[in-house]
């Protein structure tokens, strides 16, 4: 065995992707130590998202900004995976002669395989698989344990709805549950190891089945949550047609389960919500999240939001600003279409012109913004309670924490408090986060 190297892993996309660094992470352990930044890396892997054209071409843009590094140092390997790897496959090699090895969404555990091949023969390797029916654990790497308060499980991978614009089905292939002790040991071993918070990953985790016992996402989620020292249990992402009044009362009722949920519209068009094969009108979706509010009167919803999907027209548009306004999310993430390749979308014509897209994005996200200020507003003066997760990110001396409704507040004190619940005044509305001090 060579000596030990230092990677550096650059992840775009969804939380799935983060998941995924983390079991690279592991299954890297005994050669690669983490490195701080990309300049001091032997082994550079950019875990990449194909979900839009623009996330795409991050990618490559990135790929370019690699050069002068592997001009300093010819023996730097550079490697791409995720979900563009699955897609493209050879053709990276192709377009970036700066590319030394490509491994697809199944083939995370080839790695040490093909650096071997890189480093000994010499060779740019390319390998993707078409399916794995196995969805394996990221062992708790080492050096991950350290005070992270909060961490992902992967129940499912795959999916099976085959949304009209969207490519995860080709790139993360059929959907496919694991087994449901897997992931209670996984979260065992996480919460034994300092976790407070886990949240359960899949593209639509209301349809988990265990492939073993035929358990449900509720019979998971009891499990989950009668692990003794977990706090917080969060999941992403429900889809809207499989949420259920079973799953509302659920969250209602088991005490882990946070008073938020991720339930992605899409659109308010049943036009338009037709034509994306979402299986959902924008009243069945109402009505559930009356339900919910009903039943959990402080829940926080987040959603996601596509506009100029084929044939959209302003009306259309126009149904999803009032439903905005009749929604009042917590936040909204909202993107413009962009046809992917393979998809049934792209087969459509893709008529909304681009400047029109470019309109309409701003003014729901003015709208959003206006509704997710006046939420911060009316959180200021109160008390409320916040799990520490981490430093913040910009300023120096803040901590970074979030309501069991998913705000997030930002406050000033030390690092010894991360992992800890605490109360915290709200003192000021920011764009994203909330301000604060903590109550002594
Ligand atoms: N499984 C999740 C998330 C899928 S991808 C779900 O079902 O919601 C995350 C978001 O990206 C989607 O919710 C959608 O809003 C957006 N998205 C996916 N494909 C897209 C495309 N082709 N163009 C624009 N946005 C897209
Ligand atoms: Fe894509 Fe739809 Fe599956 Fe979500 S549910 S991953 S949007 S196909
Ligand atoms: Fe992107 Fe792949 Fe996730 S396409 S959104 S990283 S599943």
């Amino acid at each position: 065995m060579e000596e030990t190297g230092k990677v550096f892993i650059k992840t775009f996309g969804c939380q799935m992707n983060v998941y995924d660094s983390e079991k690279i992470m592991a299954c890297l352990d005994d050669r690669y130590i983490e490195a701080a930044s990309a300049d001091e890396a032997d082994l550079i892997l950019l875990n990449t998202c194909s979900v839009r054209g623009k996330a795409e071409h991050k990618v490559f843009s990135m790929i370019g900004r690699l050069k002068p590094l592997k001009d300093l140092n010819p023996d730097l390997i550079i490697g791409v995976g995720g979900c563009v790897a699955q897609q493209e496959g050879q053709g990276i090699l192709d377009r970036s002669p700066l590319v030394d090895l490509v491994f697809g969404t199944h083939n995370i555990d080839d790695l040490p395989d093909l650096l071997d091949e890189r480093i000994s023969k010499g060779r740019r390797v390319c390998r993707i698989r078409e399916e794995s029916d196995k969805v394996t654990s990221a062992q708790v790497p080492s050096h991950a344990v350290i005070s992270k308060p909060t961490r992902l499980v992967t129940i499912m991978k795959g999916c099976d709805n085959f949304c009209a614009y969207c490519i995860v089905p080709y790139v993360r292939g059929r959907e496919i549950s694991r087994p449901s002790v897997e992931i209670i040991n996984e979260a065992e071993s996480l919460v034994e190891n300092g976790a407070l918070e886990i949240t359960l990953l899949g593209q639509n985790v209301n349809s988990y089945r265990d492939p073993g016992t035929g358990d449900d996402f509720i019979d998971l989620l009891e499990k989950v949550d009668s692990i003794h020292g977990l706090l917080r249990l969060r999941f992403v992402t429900s889809h809207p047609k499989d949420f259920s009044m079973e799953l509302i009362n659920a969250m209602a009722s088991l005490e882990t389960v946070c008073e938020h949920i991720h339930l992605p519209v899409q659109a308010a068009s049943n036009k338009v919500l037709e034509g994306m094969r979402r299986g959902y009108t924008s009243d069945e979706y109402q009505s559930k999240v009356a339900a919910l509010r009903g039943v959990i009167p402080d829940v926080e919803l987040t959603t996601d939001i596509i506009v100029g999907f084929p044939g959209e027209k302003r009306s259309d548009f126009d149904m999803t600003i009032s439903f905005l306004s009749e929604m009042r999310y917590q936040n909204a993430f909202s993107f413009r279409f962009s046809p992917r390749p393979g998809t049934a979308a792209a087969q459509l014509e893709d008529d909304v012109p681009e400047s029109v897209k470019r309109g309409w994005l701003p003014e729901l996200q003015h709208l959003q913004n206006k509704i997710t200020a006046r939420k911060h507003e009316d959180l200021v003066g109160r008390e409320v309670e916040v799990l520490v997760e981490s430093t913040g990110k910009k300023e120096n001396g803040f901590l970074e924490g979030r309501t069991r409704n998913n705000f997030i507040i930002h406050f000033p004190g030390g690092e010894d408090m991360i992992g800890s619940l605490i109360n915290v005044k709200v003192n000021r509305s920011r764009k994203i986060h909330l301000e604060g001090e903590v109550v002594k």
